[in-house]
This record gives structure tokens, sequence and C-alpha cells, in this order.
């Protein structure tokens, strides 16, 4: 599948995705979805690219939304079936990735901007962020996770407040009220995220997945998530992540889980 919309880099074993219609404010159309889709699916099987980086082209938006001129005239099934496309191929998706996947949020990150960072493990901020769900101002709700993710992060008084009023808050804002990690200029943004994946990059792959299963677990229904960590937990044993993770450890070396990553 050849991409219009979004490009990438593989370079020590991150994948940085740009979301890539700069002329839109990065605006997430159906064939720009269609092929972040396509790409995570190839990832997940792409043992070089350990890391996923999601981020806007140019300096002023990370992605402004979802594209309005293409949903504003659907209707309400229409309206049903994009979200539940949307939440199933790619936020969705993206949240239960089995491998880190970091937003760096250059600019704009509103709708299904924000929501599309929210579905991200992490996320980076540079100063020039503005973060928004504007939704009810166009007569509609956040459909790409946007009520549940911004109130996991936020809290529910919070959430409420940004969903109602559609304020954005700045970089500042967002640090402070824990909808991002990290904060900074933006010049470095895509520098310091690589500072905080090749952290992550150390440690071992398979624990990581593990990981994300078990924190993921406290907000799926029906799930116990001290079951699920039980479960990860015992995952994690015998396997050759794990005698080499231990035997550095008593070996008094750095673990390499390069060499034992298939
Ligand atoms: N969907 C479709 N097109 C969008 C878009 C979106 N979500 N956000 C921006 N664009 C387009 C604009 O229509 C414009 O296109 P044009 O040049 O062909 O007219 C282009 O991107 C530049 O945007 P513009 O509004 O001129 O930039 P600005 O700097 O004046 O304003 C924003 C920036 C982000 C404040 C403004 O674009 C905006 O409010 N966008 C919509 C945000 C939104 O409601 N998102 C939630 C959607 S559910």
């Amino acid at each position: 599948m050849a991409y219009n919309n979004i490009t990438s880099n593989l370079e020590n074993n991150i994948l940085t995705i740009y979301i890539d219609r700069p002329e839109k404010l990065n605006a997430l159309n159906k064939e720009t979805l269609d092929e972040l889709s396509d790409l995570l699916i190839k990832t997940k099987e792409d043992n070089e690219a350990m890391v996923l980086v999601i981020t806007g082209s140019g300096n002023k938006s990370f992605v402004a939304g979802a594209d309005i001129s293409e949903f504003a005239h659907y209707n309400h099934d229409e309206g049903k079936a994009l979200s539940a496309e949307g939440h199933d191929k790619v936020f969705s998706f993206i949240e239960n990735y089995p491998k880190p996947v970091i937003a760096a949020i250059n600019g704009f990150a509103l709708g299904g901007g924000l929501e599309l960072a929210m579905a991200c493990h992490i996320r980076l901020a540079s100063l020039n962020a503005k973060m928004g769900l504007p939704e009810v101002s166009l007569g509609v709700i956040p459909g790409y996770g946007g009520t549940q993710r911004l109130t996991q992060l936020v809290g529910k008084g919070k959430a409420m407040e940004m969903i109602m009023t559609t304020n954005m808050l700045t970089a500042e804002e967002g640090l402070s009220f824990g909808l991002v990690n990290q904060i900074c200029e933006q010049d470095v943004l895509l520098e310091t995220t690589y500072k905080l994946a090749g952290r992550i990059l150390k440690n071992s792959p398979h624990a990581i997945s593990c990981a994300i299963k078990a924190v993921n677990a406290l907000y799926k229904d029906g799930e116990d998530g001290l079951k699920r960590e039980i479960e990860e937990f015992g995952n994690c044993f015998g396997t050759p992540e794990f005698i080499e993770g231990t035997s550095a450890f008593m070996e008094k070396r750095k673990a390499d889980f390069k060499s034992v990553c298939s």
C-alpha cells in the first residue's frame, strides 16, 4: 500500500511516523487512518521497529482533529460506524499495541488529534502545543476514545470541563494536569522523545509488552487487573529475555536483550 498522508523513518530501532497533511494541519481523514492502520499492522511483525513515535509534519500541528469536511454530511449510522471503525483500527489498536508508542505533540492536538495522542502509551509536548477537545462546538462529542481516555488521564472533573468548554490547554497546563509526561522546546521535541525511547529500548521488549497488557487491564471492562498482572508476570518467567536479564544482574553486566530477541 502506497501512503499519501503519512511518512515514516526507521532509525536506531525507533520508527517515527509523521501524519503528513500539513496544509490541513494534519487532520485525520479516512485515507490517513487507513494508512496508519496498515503501517501499524505491518510494524507489529517488524523486529527492527521496537518503539514507535507518532508526530505531525510541519511545526504548527500534531493533528488538528478528524477531518471535519469528510463527516459533516454523515447521518446517525455513518457517524456511529466512523467512530467504531476508528476505535478498532487505530485508537484501541494503538492502546493495546505490544510495543511502546509515544506521541510527540508538536503543535495543535485537537479532537481526534488529542485522542490519537491519548491512545499512545506516553505523551511529550512542545511548548507551542495546544490540546483540547472542541467537538461539542461542532455539535458532536469526542468519538475516538476522548471521553474515556481524557477522564482516565486527568480525572472526571477536569475532563468534563475540557469537553464542555472546549478550552485548549497549553503544554504547561497539560503537564500539570497529567495529560502529558514531559514538555520541552519545539526544536528539541524529537531529540527528547528519542532519549526517552532510548531508555525504554534498553529493557526487555517482551516484559514491556506484558506490562502494557497489565496496565491496560485496569481500564478494561470485565478484566481483573491484578489477575492479569499475575498472568503476565508468569508469562515472563523462563523466557530468553528473563534468563538474559536475571543472568546479567547476577554476572554484574548489562543485559543485552537484543542478543536473545528473535
Ligand atoms: N478538519 C478539516 N480541515 C481542517 C481541520 C479539521 N479538523 N483543521 C484544520 N483544517 C484545515 C482548515 O480548513 C484549513 O484549510 P483551508 O486552507 O483549505 O481552508 C487549514 O487546515 C488551515 O487551518 P486554519 O483554520 O486556516 O488555521 P488557523 O491557524 O487559522 O486555525 C485551528 C487553526 C486548529 C484553530 C483551526 O484550524 C481549527 O479550529 N480546526 C478545527 C479543530 C477541530 O475542531 N477539531 C476537532 C474536529 S472533530
